[in-house]
């Protein structure tokens, strides 16, 4: 997923689902702004760090009269898209001759806003240099990072995010207030189990598994989607400690059609509808079109997939951590990860043929953009992606190579390996396909 623009929804469904704790990170993360032009949320996958983005976001919206900005950064492979995603989340498309970064600063000016960086880690030189050209080039633009490690800049400010703290085997559990811990099993419990709720009877049960998870809110939420099948004595009582064996279990309880709908739905960053995991995870043969939709609910009830409702209609989401997961899962059949990523690409091409996107609420189309951002056009280079670009633009070979300052031949060459890669068979084609992913 790469860029997109601020995210009232996503903002609102961070509300919504119950945010628990880090009343002191709220502060501190906000202090750090209000004195730093460079805060980095640091810590562990799965610890909340793109979540307390969001909710920080939503605390001090007003702070920054041109607004926040998310560019969303986890399906995102290619550094040297980085700025462009940026420019994308920005709303800023104009061409100008300058490199990336050097455009951006331009852009931006003067202008007070917070750029949000979410999920670096991959990509942190890249990172660093776009923050440092935007913090070098432009008085009034913060940026906040999230990373599982440091962008390593001078003046970056660090927020380490810890675990939700967890109560003490012998401590006092009468307020469960006091232990978000508690109170965010209690909360996504309730979702798998309607009426579930913390008592006298089971806080002991639900704080023996908390500190067992190490309170680490990504592995609470998937022992919670565990509960109907499990009981939450067992759970208590189970070895549950690495992530990635709380994810192997969550994987274990999965239908056969769950499994191959996870792995399949993990070429998908960002928010995708039903009908985009229909197409790219059914084969017609393990997994049916009919079956997906129930695969999809499964998935949301054990949060493996998250379930958003925005104005475009219900999007589901797999987090990124649990989106890797799947992607190990599905690269240890080349054949099916081939197959996958076929169907998707087959998606992207007929939404672009159809221009889908263009006749699309904004909403949904930033929501798909982000999806469409790992079709299968990681192969591009960056010329080759800045000369598509152009050809959408509607500029011929010979402007092509003009404004690039290369052969004619050589702009025709790019252009044939473009369409050879995206499997397209004409520029307009072509064009259509990069504005589909505006
Ligand atoms: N304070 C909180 N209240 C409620 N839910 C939370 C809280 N913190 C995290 N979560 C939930 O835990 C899960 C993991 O959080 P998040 O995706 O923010 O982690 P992350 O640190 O950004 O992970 P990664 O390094 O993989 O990007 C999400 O479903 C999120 O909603
Ligand atoms: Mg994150």
């Amino acid at each position: 997923m790469g860029g997109s623009a601020p995210r009232r929804d996503e903002r609102r469904s961070a509300e919504s689902a119950g945010f628990v704790g880090r009343r002191a990170e709220l502060l501190g993360g906000r202090q750090l702004l209000a004195r730093s032009r460079l805060v980095t949320l640091t810590g562990p996958g799965g610890v909340g760090k793109t979540r307390l983005a969001l909710h920080l976001a939503d605390r001090i919206h007003r702070t920054f009269p041109d607004g926040i900005h998310f560019v969303h950064l986890s399906g995102l492979d290619d550094p040297a898209l980085v700025p462009l995603a940026a420019a994308d989340a920005l709303g800023l498309h104009g061409h100008t001759d300058r490199p990336p970064p050097d455009a951006l600063t331009e852009q931006v000016g003067e202008r007070h806003l917070l750029l949000v960086l979410d999920d670096c880690e991959h990509l942190v030189t890249a990172c660093a240099e776009l923050t440092a050209a935007l913090l070098h080039g432009t008085p009034n633009t913060r940026v906040l990072a999230t990373s599982r490690h440091r962008l390593g800049l001078t003046g970056e400010h660090l927020l380490e995010l810890r675990p939700l703290p967890v109560p003490d085997a012998d401590g006092d559990l009468s307020d469960a207030d006091r232990h978000p811990a508690l109170a965010l099993f209690a909360d996504r419990a309730a979702a798998v189990l309607p009426g579930f709720r913390l008592t006298q009877a089971n806080r002991a049960a639900v704080a023996r598994l908390c500190r067992s998870l190490d309170g680490l809110p990504l592995a609470i939420e998937l022992a919670a989607g565990r509960l109907r099948d499990v009981g939450l004595d067992r759970l208590a009582d189970g070895r549950l400690h690495s992530l990635r064996a709380t994810i192997d279990r969550s994987h274990r309880l999965c239908t056969e059609q769950e499994r191959l709908t996870w792995a399949r739905a993990s070429v998908l960053a960002g928010a995708f509808d039903l009908e985009t995991a229909e197409a790219v995870c059914a084969d017609g043969v393990r997994l049916r079109r009919g079956e997906v939709l129930e695969a999809v609910s499964g998935l949301v009830d054990k949060s493996v997939l998250i379930r958003e409702a925005t104005a475009g209609g219900v999007r589901y989401r797999l987090l990124d951590t649990l989106r890797h997961y799947g992607l190990d899962r599905l690269r240890a059949l080349p054949e099916e990860e081939a197959a996958t990523r076929r169907r998707h690409r087959d998606r992207t091409q007929r939404q672009a043929d159809t221009g889908e996107h263009a006749c699309d609420t904004t909403t949904r189309r930033r929501a798909d953009r982000d999806s469409l951002r790992t079709a299968p056009d990681l192969g591009l280079t960056p010329r080759e992606s800045e000369v598509a670009e152009l050809v959408a633009q509607g500029l011929a070979n010979q402007q092509i190579a003009e404004r690039l300052v290369i052969a004619r031949r050589t702009a025709e060459g790019h252009v044939e390996r473009i369409l050879g890669k995206l499997g397209l068979s004409n520029r307009s084609q072509l064009a259509a396909w990069v504005t589909a992913r505006r």
